[in-house]
């Protein structure tokens, strides 16, 4: 097999390319927008540019042979996606459209898609199962399940394996240089927030949980890369599979249980975070089910909470320029 990954320069992507290419021929298609080539081993080869580029993924897929595609190539914040909807359907809708047109054509039998937990929208049980109904509340959450339509139609009527992989909340790093560049989600915001001497912000405190903060299920970026090699491997074995998937831990973490931690990793436990009005749109609580990927692949998460946080202090500490100080 050799596998494409796109987006694979990114965040997510490089930890998924680390995992992969250990056993497996593997080849980058990313547009660098937001991903780095150092995020890749030396011996991966890179293509740069944009999967709505259908003249180049046809000269990739042949060039390379691909019989696999890991498609983590999109946009990924929820408010950007508010502001700008038909930047986000362009990006990751016709995206993915023209990949797998490009995929089909060039008779690529597996195809792997990132998805996310943001396709539930605000779902009202303990256990997110993928049979909740999924109400996306964001434009963004509305392209990774129009994305989930696309690759298993167009899976099912060119006899391709495909999965989705609904990823709940991503956070630490396999190693300090493969760190989230973004500041976009909780544990980086808290990050920027000590390290410029503020209070880290709790975005309301009066959800209807224990101690009335959200409640989240982290997972760690090296868990959610070893779902991916284990999804692959699935994909390969059954022809005909087509599967959707939480990656998730199945155990919640509220805000404040998660500051909590981070003070302690950071050294900053005398810090009293400060309590904000709620952020609109928040769920009070999205846990994942994990029975179902548990049953179909025997995958479960190995991390916890102290893990992504200390290894995303360290992929942090190394961006910034600090030592690490706990
Ligand atoms: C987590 C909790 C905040 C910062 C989003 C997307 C989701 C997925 C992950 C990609 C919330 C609270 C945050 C802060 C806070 N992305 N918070 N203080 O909103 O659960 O999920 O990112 O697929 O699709 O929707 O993640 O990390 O932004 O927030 O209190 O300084 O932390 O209100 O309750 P979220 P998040």
């Amino acid at each position: 097999m050799t596998w494409l990954i796109t987006g694979g320069a990114g965040y997510i992507g490089s930890h998924v390319v680390r995992e992969m290419a250990v056993r497996e021929a593997v080849v980058v298609l990313d547009d660098l927008s937001t991903g780095r080539p150092e995020r890749l081993p030396q011996d991966v080869p890179l293509v740069v540019g944009s999967v709505l580029d259908g003249e180049l993924l046809d000269r990739v897929l042949a060039e390379h042979a691909v019989t696999g595609i890991v498609h983590l190539a999109g946009k990924k914040q929820v408010a950007e996606s508010v502001e700008r909807p038909l930047y986000y359907y362009r990006e990751n809708v016709d995206g993915l459209r023209v990949l797998l047109e490009a995929a089909a054509a060039a008779g690529v039998r597996r195809f792997l898609f990132s998805s996310s937990a943001s396709v539930y929208g605000m779902p009202d049980v303990d256990l997110v199962t993928e049979e909740t109904p999924c109400r996306p509340l964001s434009p963004y959450g509305e392209t990774k399940l129009a994305g989930e339509w696309m690759v298993a139609a167009a899976g099912k009527a060119c006899g391709m394996a495909t999965a989705s992989l609904r990823y709940f909340n991503v956070a630490g790093a396999a190693s300090e240089e493969l760190g989230d560049d973004g500041v976009f989600n909780l544990v980086p915001m808290v990050f920027e927030r000590l390290t410029g001497d503020e209070a880290p912000r709790v975005f309301g405190a009066d959800y209807p949980t224990p101690d009335g903060t959200c409640i989240r299920d982290y997972i760690h970026v090296a868990d959610v890369a070893s779902a991916h090699v284990e999804t692959a491997r699935r994909l390969v074995q059954d022809p005909a599979a087509r599967l959707v998937l939480n990656v998730g831990t199945g155990r919640g973490a509220s805000v404040t249980e998660m500051i909590d931690v981070i003070l302690e990793v950071t050294g900053r436990t005398g810090v009293a975070p400060v309590i904000e009005a709620r952020r609109p749109g928040d769920p009070a609580r999205v846990v994942a089910s994990v029975d179902a990927i548990r049953r179909e692949l025997d995958w479960s998460a190995r991390h916890d909470v102290r893990a992504m946080a200390e290894s995303a202090w360290a992929g942090w500490c190394l961006k910034h320029g600090q030592p690490v100080s706990t």
